[in-house]
């Protein structure tokens, strides 16, 4: 009897020692990281994002959509590389492209599915960008969608757009939307 439990106490300990020397660590922070330690940054970007259905050259073409479905069917689907600029005149100074995709999404109501790059060219911001998933309700006055991330400057980037339509061709679909993006990196 003695022994058997000198035994169980030996074995408990063993194994008690030995579970606890394993290191299973899911996740750690680098000593790199530890060592930076950036400040976070919040930048507000405003400008204004074109799109072209019209005319001979497009900026946003149908790529997608069931059969015979016309550009505000459930399911119609473009692909776009909007221009963005400074000010609300497609003439005036470009900032970048918006390079993405919409679809109505929605079967009872005008509501895109956005998927987008913004993409910078100008000053500190050339060459970075910021990408946005969301839900927009084209008629509502102001619409809200994620930043789900960025790279460049923007690497890490979190926040929010703002999309405001300042101008809406009934007849060609040409829109003019308002973006005022707050995006949180370092
Ligand atoms: C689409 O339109 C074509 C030509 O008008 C027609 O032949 C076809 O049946 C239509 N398809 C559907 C799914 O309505
Ligand atoms: C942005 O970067 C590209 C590639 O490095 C360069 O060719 C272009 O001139 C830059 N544009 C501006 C506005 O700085």
């Amino acid at each position: 009897m003695a022994t058997c439990v000198s035994v169980f106490i030996l074995f408990f300990f063993f194994f008690s020692t030995f579970y606890s020397t394993i290191d299973a660590i899911f996740s750690e922070e680098l000593a790199q990281g530890i060592a930076i330690k950036r400040i976070e940054k919040t930048t507000h970007l405003h400008f204004y994002f074109h799109d072209i259905v019209s005319g001979k050259n497009p900026s946003a073409v149908k790529i997608a959509g069931p059969p015979n479905s016309t550009a505000y069917s459930f399911g119609a689907t473009a692909m776009f590389d909007d221009a963005l600029t400074e000010g609300p005149e497609s003439t005036s100074k470009l900032v970048g492209k918006a390079q993405g995709m919409y679809g109505i999404a929605a079967q009872q109501e005008l509501s895109l599915l956005m998927v987008i790059n913004f993409a910078f060219t100008e000053g500190a911001y050339n060459g970075s960008s910021i990408s946005i998933v969301g839900r927009n309700p084209v008629l509502n006055d102001m619409r809200e969608m994620p930043v789900v991330g960025g790279s460049g400057v923007f690497r890490s980037a979190r926040g929010y757009a703002l999309a405001h339509t300042v101008r809406f061709d009934m007849k060609t679909g040409d829109a003019t939307v308002e973006y005022n993006v707050y995006v949180s990196h370092y």
